[in-house]
């Protein structure tokens, strides 16, 4: 068939390995703006790890032979050898990682690097690394994660006496132990860590063999292709496989959560570490100076980390927007989900990474933490219980106790101050009984139960949290 010579031999999309139906080369323009090969990047070992396991499916059905595929596997770890030896050059016409990768595999091997992509798409294929990618990159965060509860329990444990004012509405409450305190944050990640956990087991599902969107032509064994990759199972439609980001949406929410924890843990230790409270200080080594106020130790790591919060939230919001009104099934507008996973991922862990290094350093205030738990009449409740425990209803025991309360006020003086004829004024069900109750120790060791900070309880929870830890 005669053919015109303009179209064909000059072929101006020639090094698009999509390029044959084109007749103009791709505008400057176009092609800086649709590259992703700066953010794909890192995925690259996971795409080489799909790509040997899609060869070695080709190979057991036949569509391959077993030297092909011998060499196409081979090719694909020189490939990746060059690029963890920072080795391999990028080019100008390198689409994305996957792209990239392929057109190097070529370079390598030949033509026949040219049958890699057989039955496959890089629908199917972006789809299957950001999975192998996450489940790896979700396993070292819970190893970020649990590094930062040792630390937490640590840290409890060093100072399993010390008390605290317990808050709420930022107002004196009750007095606590401040291991109690820290724990709080330690059941916050053990339940950061689960849904980390849940997310994992929803996205450990096999999509390489959805092709496109509509599945394969090629006799490949799916099953085999996930037993090789570490997939328990495989997706069941291809057309949601090659466009459910739902995973990333699941991982973006379980990572916002995780660092509206550590957000609120900073502002506390921004508040602890001001001089209206001194209740702690923040090393040296992780505040910074101010330029012009000589005297000035910020806590710029908490405060950045507070900061950063609403990045990843950001990332959450982006990816669901991003998803709401896709029609099925892939569309470009998918390349967005990498820089918002990506970048969730990489704050909240470095998050934890510098949070779990300052609370490893952290020191107490011990003498400016006593005088904040003996005052605030923070035992007032425990004269209201005391007054349960004699008969007293309660609702009339905290009209009795709010009245001395009030005394206090007025005389500007602490509860633990009366004597007993003075509080016998507001209750003849008082008793000197009362005073082995109202000193802060035995508040909090009278909250005994599951969950209480009394020391007993909290000693205990500290231990089983080490067992879990270790
Ligand atoms: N770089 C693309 C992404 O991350 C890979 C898939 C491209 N597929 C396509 N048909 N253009 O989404």
């Amino acid at each position: 068939m005669a053919r015109k010579k303009s179209r064909h031999s000059a072929a101006p999309q020639g090094k698009k390995a999509w390029g044959g139906r084109f007749t103009q080369k791709t505008n400057r323009l176009v092609e800086a703006f649709t590259v992703s090969v700066a953010v794909d990047r890192r995925l690259y070992a996971y795409d080489i790890q799909g790509s040997i396991a899609h060869c070695q499916t080709l190979g057991k059905a036949r569509v391959l032979t077993a030297a092909e595929t011998k060499t196409i596997v081979k090719g694909l770890q020189s490939v990746k050898k060059e690029l963890e030896r920072g080795r391999f050059r990028f080019t100008q016409q390198d689409e994305d990682i996957h792209m990239a990768i392929e057109r190097r595999l070529t370079e390598l091997i030949g033509p026949l690097g040219g049958k890699v992509h057989t039955g496959r798409s890089r629908n199917d294929q972006v789809a299957l690394d950001i999975r192998l990618y996450l489940r790896d990159q979700l396993g070292q965060l819970t190893v970020h994660l649990e590094n930062f509860q040792r630390v937490l329990v640590a840290k409890g444990k060093a100072n399993r006496t010390v008390a605290m004012p317990g808050y709420t509405h930022l107002q004196r409450a009750q007095p606590l132990l401040f291991a109690h305190h820290l724990l709080a944050y330690v059941e916050m990640i053990e339940r950061d860590k689960g849904r980390v956990r849940d997310a994992v087991a929803r996205l450990n599902v096999m999509p390489l063999g959805s092709g496109a969107l509509a599945g394969t032509n090629y006799p490949v064994d799916r099953l085999f292709t996930a037993k090789l990759l570490g997939f328990p199972s495989v997706t069941q439609n291809s057309l949601d496989a090659v466009s459910d980001r739902d995973f990333m949406i699941e991982v973006a929410s379980a990572l916002s959560i995780t660092m509206m924890h550590l957000s609120r843990l900073s502002e506390e230790l921004i508040l602890w570490s001001s001089q209206e409270f001194r209740f702690v200080d923040l090393p040296d080594a992780f505040c910074t100076g101010s330029s012009m106020m000589p005297q000035k130790k910020n806590p710029d790591v908490p405060e950045l980390v507070r900061g950063k919060t609403g990045r990843v939230y950001g990332h959450l919001v982006n990816l669901l927007t991003t998803l709401k009104a896709l029609p099925l099934s892939y569309n470009r507008d998918l390349q967005e989900d990498k820089p918002a996973l990506f970048d969730a991922l990489d704050t909240v862990t470095a998050s934890v990474e510098v949070l779990t290094e300052l609370m490893r350093r952290l020191t107490l205030n011990r003498e400016v933490l006593k005088q904040a738990v003996e005052g605030g009449g923070m035992l007032a409740t425990e004269v209201a219980d005391y007054l349960v425990g004699r008969g007293v209803p309660f609702r009339e025991a905290h009209a009795i106790t709010g009245r001395v309360v009030r005394a206090a006020l007025d005389q500007d003086r602490e509860l633990t101050d009366f004597s007993l004829q003075e509080l016998q004024k507001f209750s003849l069900r008082i008793e000197k009984g009362l005073f082995a109750r109202l000193t802060v120790m035995a508040a909090i060791d009278q909250k005994s139960q599951i969950g209480g900070t009394a020391r007993a309880r909290v000693e205990q929870r500290i231990k089983e949290l080490e067992r879990r830890l270790s």
